[in-house]
């Protein structure tokens, strides 16, 4: 893992998606994943997302994500993640719960586009703030 940088990585138009068990472990991971990630798909299957988790996020955007998607709903929000060479990528995030037939949560699947610089510039402010309120 490097060191973490101030350059942006940007990302292409193919949707970056994958998929968890109920505990969040990754147990997909589309190509676009692992070129944006910077890591192998092999090396995303088996861990959770904290692994591209980038210092700049606020713990409240995880706590209520969670809250979200564990009680049944999906969840949108702007991502700041980090890329296996220390550079940052901002992505457009859903989240869907994966129910089975009784309705119970089986797991996640997420899918991630280019955020657009207008929601990055604001989610940007509003994250900054957050994270000098919480320290
Ligand atoms: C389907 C799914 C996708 C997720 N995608 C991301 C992501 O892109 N980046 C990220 O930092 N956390 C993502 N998370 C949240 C992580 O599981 C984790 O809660 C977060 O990285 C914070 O780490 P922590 O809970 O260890 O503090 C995702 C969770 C799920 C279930």
């Amino acid at each position: 893992m490097e060191d973490i940088t101030e350059e942006e990585y940007f990302i292409g138009s193919d949707a970056i998606i994958s998929q968890t068990d109920e505990k969040g472990i990754i147990t997909y991971a589309n190509r676009a994943f692992g070129e944006v990630s910077g890591y192998k798909t092999t090396e995303l299957v088996g861990n959770p997302h904290s692994i591209i988790r980038h210092k700049d996020m606020p713990a409240a955007i995880f706590m209520k994500m969670w809250e979200t998607i564990s009680g049944g709903q999906a969840w949108n929000g702007i991502v700041k993640n980090r890329r296996a060479d220390g550079r940052f990528y901002w992505v457009d995030t859903e989240i869907l719960p994966i129910k089975d037939e009784d309705d119970r949560i089986t797991g996640y699947i997420a899918v991630r586009k280019e955020a657009s610089r207008k929601d990055i510039n604001e989610t940007q402010e509003t994250y900054r703030k957050m994270l000098e309120t919480q320290e």
